[in-house]
């Protein structure tokens, strides 16, 4: 159930199906393929460290409407660095889901253990700490807030974590706990790396009490995002024009993809306006179907399905649906 591979492998995949790098239509990942425009930046952002205190918590408290924010470099980050704040410790994850969550907290000694979503009631008084990806990734399954608020006061009573991994949800922020990140317990986590498309800029923030992120950041160091990165960050969360455009045009472009799949006889499961995934027995055949013609998905093993990311370009729509119509 757990799976370590990511999307975006390109070299990788140009070796073994012998197609140069750039004659790939990549739709293995979850990234807009239309990220906010990065304007050519000043030379001190490259020459002067970076500075902490340069507008970039406030500006990113402000976009995700929480009290406050701990910019980190990726959510992968803090991901990583978050088990060490605690001690030996139950965590329960559900499957399939992001599995970088499941491999860190292995990796600094805590019991892991996967759990069924109908499990969750039985198994939850047992948990010191639970992860949850929302919407997740692949399924794009979300759950609601009073759940999530439920789930934080039984684990926080014992002094337990209710952690969100919030990756994907700047299309649906009626369903982020980002505004409750205050309270005592509740960690939630943001990237840049999706809806804005900057999955290179290496951005994410933590939202939570400010104890919490006072640990986080001194266990990660000084200058964990460089100054190129900050300036790019404070930039795109203050866009709103952009951000308003992007959001219809992720909407409209995640439905294109829905009707397209389904004249394909793919029945989405599941997903967000930035990936569809599919459960269909033929998952890997479909995968290298589309990869023998240089198109790029996720193919995952368990359970067996396949998540298609979004075309950019009409050649790309036109593309893919063109390679559908020979394989299918
Ligand atoms: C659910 C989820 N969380 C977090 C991440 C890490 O993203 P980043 O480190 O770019 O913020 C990913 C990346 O694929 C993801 O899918």
């Amino acid at each position: 159930l757990i799976e370590l591979e990511h999307g975006g492998a390109i070299h990788a995949a140009a070796e073994k199906y012998r197609i140069p790098p750039h004659e790939w239509l990549d739709l293995s990942t979850g990234i807009n393929p239309n990220p906010w425009p990065v304007p050519p930046l000043a030379m001190s952002c490259w020459h002067q460290l970076p500075q902490v205190d340069d507008g970039l918590s406030e500006i990113a408290a402000k976009y995700y409407q929480s009290e406050n924010a701990l910019p980190v470099c990726g959510s992968q980050a803090a991901i990583q660095a978050l088990p060490g704040l605690r001690k030996a410790s139950k965590v329960g994850f559900f499957a399939p889901s992001y599995a970088e969550h499941w491999r860190a907290w292995q990796r600094a000694g805590h019991q892991c253990l996967l759990i069924h979503r109908d499990e969750i009631d039985q198994v939850s008084p047992q948990l010191d700490v639970l992860v949850v990806v929302n919407p997740n990734n692949p399924t794009g399954h979300v759950v609601d807030p009073a759940t999530l608020l439920n789930w934080h006061a039984q684990l926080s009573a014992r002094g337990g974590w209710l952690l969100i991994d919030e990756a994907f949800m700047d299309m649906t922020p009626e369903y982020s706990l980002s505004r409750c990140s205050h309270r005592e317990n509740l960690i939630v986590l943001r990237s840049l790396g999706k809806f804005f498309g900057l999955a290179g800029a290496r951005v994410g923030c933590v939202l939570a009490q400010q104890g919490l992120l006072q640990q986080l950041a001194n266990q990660l160091g000084p200058w964990t995002i460089n100054h190129a990165a900050r300036t790019v960050a404070k930039l795109a969360m203050q866009d709103e024009v952009w951000q308003r455009a992007t959001k219809q045009r992720l909407i409209k472009d995640g439905e294109r993809l829905i009707r397209l799949l389904r004249q394909f006889d793919l029945q989405p499961h599941g997903g967000t306006a930035l990936f569809q995934w599919i459960r269909c027995s033929d998952a890997l055949e479909i995968h290298q179907a589309l990869a023998a013609q240089g198109i790029l998905t996720r193919y995952f093993a368990e359970p067996m399905s396949i998540r298609f990311g979004l075309p950019l370009s009409e050649d790309e729509w036109h593309r893919l649906e063109k390679t559908l119509n020979m394989i299918r």
